[in-house]
């Protein structure tokens, strides 16, 4: 155990902000949504306290339900789960161990490599492409007979880049049927590039492919832990198995139904994270950085000073942002924390 990484959630905001002598610090590091949740959804929430005393519903029924309707999609396609990550361990818990290996992009979302090692198997990091996008074909010419998962992340955390549609096609054509590979669309709903598609559509005829999905992005639930999957019914009674019972809390779970009837507000939130994406791009190339064009909540530049460096600095000065090798990944905030950002940054450097 004390050779697997442990996640890194830095300190509790409000301690840093206590020790900088700061009132609130604006938090950009983590991929949050940046308004609080629903009114109604709080609401929701509120009413369904005094219920908590009982055991959720261990399959969260009714938010299966819900997520059926949204997506016309028939109930026991769906699996519940306390934050895809949980999601995502528990497919590399249920499929991968010592002797197996785990092909995921490089950089991309470190809970992969987390997984991969806490089930025993080989991890192996394929490089993104010139362009910064994971290599569909790379990575189906990494699998190796042993390999049991492919993780494939659209659009790519850190560096908000997608794969189109006859990509995400390629992929499963080239990986061998025996191979889970598991879609993470945790940013799908920000995405406006024309050559993108979910591959939910590609769950129907290859029961090996599973879709990923969070409630804490754009429907700004981070703090309840909730997400879901969709895939064959089969392959995900089999891929749950780890997942403890009575996983999914009570109150996550109608939190999500209520966040689900609002798709209005979440299409607003939408069109709010792509200006403010596009805002922060084009700032940060006019202060000469270099950036990666997102589909995401997220920006990854490159910036022209030290990132750790630069990254401490605006955290002194109360924004805080996430370095990350060479690069900063910023989070598409509000209006006002956007701008804020940029001045502190133009500061800085
Ligand atoms: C690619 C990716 N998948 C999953 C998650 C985590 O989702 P959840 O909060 O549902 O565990 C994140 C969070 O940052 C992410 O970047």
């Amino acid at each position: 155990m004390e050779d697997i990484p442990a996640y890194d959630p830095g300190r509790p905001t409000a301690e840093l902000a206590s020790d900088l002598g700061l009132d609130r610090i604006i938090e950009l590091a983590a991929n949050e949504c940046p308004s609080p949740p629903f009114p109604e959804v709080q609401a929701a929430v509120a009413a369904a306290l005094a219920t908590i005393n009982r055991y959720p519903l261990s399959n969260a029924d009714y938010l299966v339900e819900s997520l059926a309707d949204l997506y016309d999609i028939a109930p026991d396609r769906f699996w519940v789960g306390p934050g895809s990550t949980s999601i995502l361990t528990s497919i590399a818990l249920s499929t991968s161990g010592p002797g197996t290996s785990v092909v995921f992009g490089n950089p991309s979302f470190v809970v992969y490599r987390m997984a991969s090692l806490l089930a025993g198997a080989e991890p192996l990091a394929i490089p993104l492409d010139g362009a910064w996008r994971l290599d569909p074909e790379g990575m189906a010419a990494a699998v190796r007979p042993d390999t049991a998962v492919v993780y494939y992340c659209n659009p790519n955390n850190p560096t908000g880049t997608h794969s189109s549609e006859a990509d995400i096609r390629r992929l499963v054509e080239l990986v061998p049927d025996s191979v889970t590979i598991v879609f993470d669309e945790a940013y799908a709903e920000y995405v406006d590039a024309a050559d993108y598609s979910s591959a939910i559509p590609l769950t129907n005829d290859h029961d090996n492919v599973i879709v990923s999905r969070t409630f804490s992005k754009v429907y700004g639930l981070a703090g309840m832990r909730v997400g879901y999957a969709i895939g064959d019914p089969a392959t995900i009674r089999a891929l749950r198995r780890p997942q403890a019972p009575y996983a999914t809390g009570t109150l996550a779970q109608v939190a999500a139904i209520e966040a689900l009837k609002h798709q209005d507000l979440v299409a607003r939130r939408v069109e709010s994270n792509a200006a403010g994406r596009t805002f922060l791009a084009q700032q940060l190339r006019q202060l000469d950085q270099s950036v990666i064009d997102s589909q995401t909540n997220f920006v990854l530049w490159e910036p022209s000073e030290d990132p750790a460096l630069l990254a401490a600095e605006l955290l002194q000065s109360g924004v805080m942002m996430r370095p990350m090798g060479p690069w900063i990944r910023v989070t598409v905030g509000t209006e006002d924390d956007n701008a804020r950002a940029i001045e502190m940054i133009s500061q800085v450097l």
